[in-house]
């Protein structure tokens, strides 16, 4: 399988075999012992613009741990280019998500394992989150089919990147945000990371069938999604993670205007992680790719969100129309407005 050069780091690699593709559909060994790489090696592979070495199929787990356990270099490494980056973290983060569901099924909450490999992942990620550069990597993720894992990915990433970037929404979603140092701070994001990446953790209880159904689901099929906040909520609460994390996962789908589930709530009693959750899960959802439907341009996506007449007029399907007018009542209007001015900052197309 091919990967791309930027997830070698001399030095770190365990013994997988690396191979680098030749004429007439055949590969030549690039690196039997990885740990022998030399950064000389590595810099005449991307002079010859070599977008691509390969592994082994059967080697691919070696290279998944691989990964996750160097993801912090990877990122890091200055000659590495973002898109590259990018691709490796979606990975990785893909993966430790969907162990985490996977795992957390069998065991009816979130294992010790599977909050420690989340934590990690987010540590190792934070930093190359933040980078204002990477958020255009983001950008071109817009749009792909919508998968639950992939989903979390990119909720974590919108969320950390909004959050860094909007003045003043930190600090109504953490208390007491300005009195903590920098450690403190960065431990804070790195929590909304947490509760972003975990924010459908309950779905782990929701049947498959439901979960990739076809269309849009019966009532009782409904009734069963809804439960997955308290679920989520269930599945952390012995975890150390901080209560406003937990919060959040439980008020995801709550309403700002009222009428969400599960408990009704409104308004700022609504935890404000949850509140930025709200925006940026539907965000996603709205520009990815259903098998029932084409993906929303993201600047149409975020007028249907404001309320802007013109778009529902346009549609021609009443039912959808009155989904779409519903949906006005669902944001808090000021981070609404926040979020959209940081869209702003993104390439975004459509
Ligand atoms: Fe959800």
């Amino acid at each position: 399988m091919a990967i791309p050069p930027g997830a070698i780091i001399p030095g770190t690699l365990p013994d997988f075999s690396i191979y680098v593709a030749a004429p007439q559909g055949r590969y030549i060994l690039w690196a039997l012992e990885g740990n022998n790489v030399s950064p000389e090696q590595l810099a005449r592979l991307s002079e010859s613009e070599t977008k691509e070495v390969f592994v082994n199929l059967d080697e691919h787990f070696k290279y998944e741990q691989y990964l996750e356990a160097n993801l912090g270099n990877i990122l890091e490494n200055p000659s590495t280019p973002d898109d590259q980056k990018a691709d490796i973290f979606s990975r990785v983060s893909t993966n430790v998500v969907k162990d985490a569901f996977e795992t957390s099924f069998g065991l009816g909450t979130m294992g010790d394992a599977a909050v420690r490999r989340t934590r990690q992942l987010i540590e190792y990620s934070l930093n190359f989150i933040k980078e204002s550069k990477s958020i255009n990597a983001l950008a071109k993720m817009i749009g792909h089919d919508y998968q639950t894992y992939e989903h979390a990915t990119k909720v974590l990433w919108f969320t950390v990147a909004f959050l860094q970037q909007a003045p003043g929404v930190l600090d109504q979603v953490v208390p007491d945000y300005q009195v903590l140092d920098e450690t403190g701070k960065t431990e804070m994001l790195r929590q909304c990371g947490v509760g972003a990446l975990l924010h459908d953790i309950g779905k782990a209880f929701i049947p498959q069938e439901i979960l990739t159904k076809n269309g849009p689901l019966d009532e009782v099929e409904w009734e069963i999604m809804k439960r997955h906040p308290l679920s989520g909520l269930a599945m952390l609460i012995d975890t150390d993670m901080p209560m406003f994390v937990k919060k959040a996962v439980l008020h995801h789908h709550e309403d700002f205007q009222g009428g969400g589930y599960p408990m009704k709530l409104e308004g700022t009693h609504i935890n404000p992680l949850a509140r930025v959750l709200r925006i940026v899960d539907v965000f996603d959802a709205m520009t990815s790719r259903r098998p029932y439907k084409e993906p929303t341009p993201p600047m149409k996506a975020v007028r249907i969100m404001i309320g802007a007449q013109e778009d529902h007029a346009a549609s021609g399907d009443q039912e959808q129309d009155d989904r779409d007018l519903g949906m006005r009542k669902c944001f808090d209007r000021d981070l609404l407005q926040k979020f959209i001015v940081f869209l702003g900052s993104i390439r975004l197309e459509g």
